[in-house]
């Protein structure tokens, strides 16, 4: 890695530019910016020249479909999100030297300029075609727009350019009785003219290129790899829509550059108006044009497509730009368990979180569990289990026992090093290797093992502050438990440089403690193993760098999610509501009675749904059930179950339902349907 950097003056590192259509969720965080934000910060403390930039994508179908559901304009919807996101990630400690926008007028300019060369130069292909156009809505339908039953697993609902149900990604003109989201209308087809990349003209040269990425992540090699052999097409850059970068064309009044045209190019606008902002305009080069930069993207695994193939046919095409050295692209982050869904809410928002907890932790559960080579999985159980047991337990106990003990013997300052005994000298070289150890690891985006390699010093230094015994020596041999200690505030020294990346707060903490006369910020990274402190030097404050993470505080957190859990949600029985007393008369209103099934069938394309035919003394209904992952039908014949007999009818999938069967769900997702203790008639009330 060193080797590397020889061959590079600079670094410049982006993060996909989120969409400006919501929050930060920590699917986000775990792909695209904590993994960059702890790369950066060891890089500035490598003392490299690090530029770090991002911005909101504020174009393309999910902005303009977020602000028809919020009943606002595209502008307003971005300007809201955008400096909300801003002000969450500065929270969560991202350290970005620039974040712009691609609604910005320098990102208009760059951006057109960009397709005006690559025009100029005859790279796009213009095609007419047919698409799909609501006439109702005078406007060609993006795929998004588009809805219809998917031609796959025969869903309906599923959208143009994928089935949620299914996951497969589709065309719009695949999906069977195709309809506009917007109006509902069925779509005509109509002629319209787009200029496309034709990508596979350039497929020669990126294979040439992608030839010596031979230290690329494996999933991120595989897929690319994947994408080359099924053979690269044209892709259409320009869209029929009213929100975004106006095409610079006259022919092409109307249209606008496809959000995946104009969104990476977001990140050479926003260096330029970093260079701006600095004083230095044409700064932007250097990080952009010079073969000297490394670049790096930091992407979720649904952006190598993007960064790995169209940016770089688009940077090759225009000439004069570098192309990335690496795309650290990492896979998915699920919740507890499950995909993340932010329609259904289901995710952990980053304000929520920061507004109850700290930023470090969060930051060190999504390092040493970061979806690297596979997804991983959050669970708030195991954040508060790493919290508690390795970020207090053992990070904060090595500090607090260290610093207590100083306080308490050595009047808090540095005791004097003596003669170092075997296990002296251990934990020096433990400390002295720490650094290039830690550092490799983060060179190498190996960032769960770099946070694991962080841990295990503390760990050492844990069992060597026991193994050397200083509440003994203090009274039997006071120098050397001054060189205990002495060893001890070298191993926090360390400890407050090689933590900074991922734990940035708590390293500025610890350093404060520590009363060095040079800020964290100058600290090096290969000074890091050597010893900092001065013999006889006072000390700061303690203080608790991690508090305890209690029972009650994430059990709230489990709950919420568990609510909006996509398996939970049809479940019959809505859990844990706050419960409030009722009168007696209250109750009465509710009609339960006994009915016994006489039928019992799937519901089609509904996977947790049964219909029932149940006898109510002579009446006979239908009900419709979520229990088809708990029971088998005909294990249902002929029970007799209890029913919410005078709730109104409701239409479930298009049946009908005509009551409610009573079934109860525990913490653990059993569910049982409530029976008889004897037979009784059907049709009996229940009270
Ligand atoms: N907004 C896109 C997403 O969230 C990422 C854009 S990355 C960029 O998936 F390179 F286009 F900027
Ligand atoms: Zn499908």
């Amino acid at each position: 890695m060193e080797q590397k950097m020889k061959k590079y003056q600079r670094i410049l590192v982006t993060s996909a530019l989120p969409y400006a259509n919501g929050p930060i969720h920590l699917g986000h965080l775990a792909g695209a910016y904590l993994p960059a934000d702890v790369y950066v910060r060891y890089q500035r403390k490598k003392k490299r020249d690090v530029l770090y930039i991002c911005g909101s994508d504020e174009h393309g179908v999910p902005i303009t479909i977020a602000a028809e559901k919020q009943k606002k304009s595209p502008q307003e919807i971005v300007d809201f999100f955008h400096f909300r996101n801003i002000k969450a990630f500065r929270a969560f400690g991202m350290s970005f030297d620039y974040y712009g926008r691609t609604s910005s007028a320098t990102h208009h300019q760059t951006s057109q300029d960009f397709f005006r060369v690559l025009s100029a130069k005859g790279i796009f292909r213009k095609k007419t075609e047919e698409q799909l156009f609501d006439r109702k809505a005078n406007m060609f339908l993006p795929d998004r727009y588009v809805r219809g039953i998917c031609p796959i697993c025969h869903q309906d609902g599923a959208y143009g350019d994928q089935c949620e149900k299914c996951g497969s990604s589709l065309s719009a003109a695949d999906l069977q009785e195709p309809r506009s989201a917007l109006t509902g209308e069925v779509p005509i087809l109509r002629k319209t003219t787009h200029w496309y990349l034709p990508l596979g003209e350039w497929q020669e040269q990126l294979q040439s290129w992608l030839a010596e990425k031979t230290d690329w992540k494996t999933n991120v090699a595989g897929q690319v790899k994947s994408w080359l052999q099924a053979g690269l097409t044209d892709r259409a850059v320009t869209r029929d829509l009213s929100w975004g970068v106006p095409v610079p064309l006259d022919e092409a009044a109307g249209k606008v550059l496809y959000v995946w045209f104009d969104a990476p190019i977001g990140y050479i606008s926003a260096t330029q108006e970093w260079a701006q902002e600095k004083g230095d305009p044409a700064l932007w080069k250097k990080y952009w044009q010079d073969p000297e930069t490394r670049m790096i993207h930091f992407i979720g695994k649904d952006n190598i497509v993007f960064h790995c193939i169209m940016f770089p046919v688009m940077l090759m095409a225009h000439g004069g730009y570098i192309l990335p050295d690496n795309v650290p692209a990492n896979e998915f982050l699920n919740l507890e368990g499950e995909k993340l869904s932010t329609s259904r809410n289901y995710a952990v928002w980053l304000e929520d979180y920061l507004a109850r907890f700290s930023p470090d932790p969060l930051r060190y559960y999504l390092a040493i569990n970061a979806p690297e080579t596979k997804d991983a999985d959050f669970t708030w159980k195991e954040f508060q289990q790493r919290s508690n047991g390795e970020l207090a337990d053992i990070l904060g106990n090595l500090v607090n026992r260290t610093l207590t003990f100083t306080a308490k013997f050595f009047a808090n300052r540095v005791p004097p090093r003596a003669a170092l005994d075997e296990l002296d000298r251990r934990m020096l070289a433990v400390l002295a290797a720490a650094p290039q150890q830690v550092g490799d690891l983060l060179e190498n985006f190996e960032l769960r093992k770099a946070a694991a390699a962080m841990m295990d010093v503390a760990r050492e230094a844990n069992k060597y502050f026991n193994d050397q015994e200083p509440w003994q020596t203090v009274k039997s041999d006071r120098h050397k438990c001054g060189t205990t200690l002495n060893i001890c505030l070298h191993a926090l020294q360390t400890l407050a440089i090689l933590i900074e990346p991922i734990l940035p707060f708590s390293a500025h903490k610890l350093w404060k403690i520590l009363a060095l006369p040079n800020d964290l910020a100058d600290a090096g990274w290969d000074e890091a193993g050597q010893s900092l402190l001065v013999e006889g030097q006072s000390l700061g404050e303690a203080e608790i760098l991690f508090r305890k993470i209690e029972d009650e505080e994430i059990q709230p957190e489990i709950d919420r999610l568990r609510l909006s859990s996509p398996n939970k949600q049809s479940a019959p029985i809505v859990e844990e509501k706050k419960i409030e007393k009722i009168a007696i008369d209250e109750f009465g209103k509710i009609e339960l009675r006994v009915a016994q099934v006489v039928a019992a069938e799937k519901v089609e394309k509904a996977n947790k749904l049964l219909k029932l035919t149940i006898k109510l003394g002579e009446e006979e209904r239908q009900i419709v059930a979520g229990i088809a992952e708990h029971y088998a039908p005909q294990d249902l014949i002929d029970k007799q179950i209890v029913i919410v007999a005078n709730l109104q009818p409701a239409t479930i999938r298009g049946i009908e339902s005509n009551g409610m069967l009573l079934a109860a769900q525990d913490e653990t997702g059993s569910l049982s349907i409530l029976t008889l203790d004897r037979p009784l008639q059907c049709g009996a009330k229940v009270r």
